[in-house]
């Protein structure tokens, strides 16, 4: 299963793969370099079927560190397309993660915002609650952050709305105490962040959504009443990555491989959606056997494919599975008694 080709929408992959996007802290001023080229291609070359690219802010107060990728203007495209290129090269899909910090950035010199003014613990400032007009302005960003996302020749976006970041703190009863449209409608953000970027990126092309589905936390949201929040905007996204925690520093949860599977199980039967499991699914039998009981349609792979980024040739050749090998590394291809 992990091996066959999958298509969503206009999204043909060759595999289920996906990397999962990771920050890799080695931009400069939002800028992506040869670090990040290099970080990405070697994955499409280990034949990842669906790359992921790392938080990337669509503006400067969005970032979670000052070392984030940022796409709030078009500067930053040719740094981008260079990545784009090279993977689709070596026959990658290829998309970006939009995302705003909101109350959980690190970068200091820039004002903090957030839903409602409550910091996420005594490290953090406290954020400046946004006023409607502020919301209106990054409702906007997040469009014109697809769109430059859409230049640089990305197959998809992914909205970043898991994690305690900027539209998760929207969505959680935690961190959103507003009393206005936004506190009485969770998703109300979330749903105007996706309608801009819909109509900001190529119709054709697909949107993922992440979330975290499960908030370890009482007063928090779980697979249930998330289900209900997103069915009524299922409409605007095509794939949904199921992840979770971050909210706050209370919610205290065991890993375990598979600890999300359950949720992203709940959620495609719910949504009838596309979705994208995540969490120690690096056991290559473990993913497989998740796709096979159908409880996911793609998995994804963080620090699996940190630690080895040809996971998937190694995970390929542990199933018996035999897949096609680049070019250039084919003699390396070990065919059962050895070294072909
Ligand atoms: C170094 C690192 C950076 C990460 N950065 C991001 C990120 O930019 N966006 C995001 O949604 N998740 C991020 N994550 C979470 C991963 O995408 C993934 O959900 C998590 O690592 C669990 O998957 P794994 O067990 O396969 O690593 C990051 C994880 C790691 C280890």
């Amino acid at each position: 299963m992990l091996f066959e080709p999958i298509i969503i929408k206009n999204l043909k992959s060759k595999n289920r793969i996906v990397m999962a996007p990771m920050c890799t802290y080695q931009a400069v001023n939002g800028f992506a370099n040869n670090s990040h080229l290099i970080h990405y291609a070697s994955r499409a070359i280990g034949q990842t079927g669906i790359i992921i690219l790392e938080a990337t802010a669509i503006e400067p107060r969005g970032r979670i560190s000052v070392d984030d990728l940022g796409l709030w203007s078009d500067e930053f495209v040719d740094g981008l397309k260079s990545i784009t290129d090279e993977c689709k090269n070596h026959g990658s899909k290829i998309g970006i993660q939009l995302a705003h910090a909101g109350r959980k950035s690190r970068v200091l010199d820039e004002e903090i915002v957030a839903p409602s003014s409550l910091a996420f613990n005594s490290s953090f400032p406290t954020p400046h609650e946004l006023s409607k007009d502020e919301i209106e302005e990054i409702i906007l960003k997040f469009g014109e952050a697809a769109k430059r996302a859409d230049k640089a020749g990305f197959d998809f976006v992914e909205i970043h709305a898991a994690h305690g970041y900027l539209i998760n703190q929207f969505l959680s009863p935690i961190t959103n105490k507003r009393t206005d449209e936004y506190g009485n409608d969770k998703k109300l953000f979330l749903e105007r962040v996706l309608k801009e970027v819909r109509a900001n990126f190529s119709p054709e092309k697909t949107i993922f959504v992440r979330v975290s589905a499960e908030e370890y936390n009482i007063a928090g949201n779980n697979p249930e009443n998330l289900g209900e929040l997103l069915s009524e905007i299922s409409y605007l996204f095509d794939i949904l990555h199921v992840s979770s925690g971050g909210i706050d520093e209370n919610s205290d949860f065991k890993t375990f491989p598979g600890y999300q599977l359950s949720f992203a199980e709940y959620l495609k039967k719910e949504l009838n959606k596309p979705v994208i499991a995540v969490g120690l699914l690096q056991d290559e039998n473990i993913a497989n056997q998740a796709l096979k009981d159908n409880k996911a349609d793609l998995i994804a792979i963080g620090r699996g494919l940190l630690n080895d980024p040809y996971w998937p040739l190694h995970a390929a050749k542990k199933l018996n599975a035999d897949i096609e090998w680049p070019k250039a590394y084919l003699r390396a291809k070990i065919i059962d008694s050895g070294l072909k």
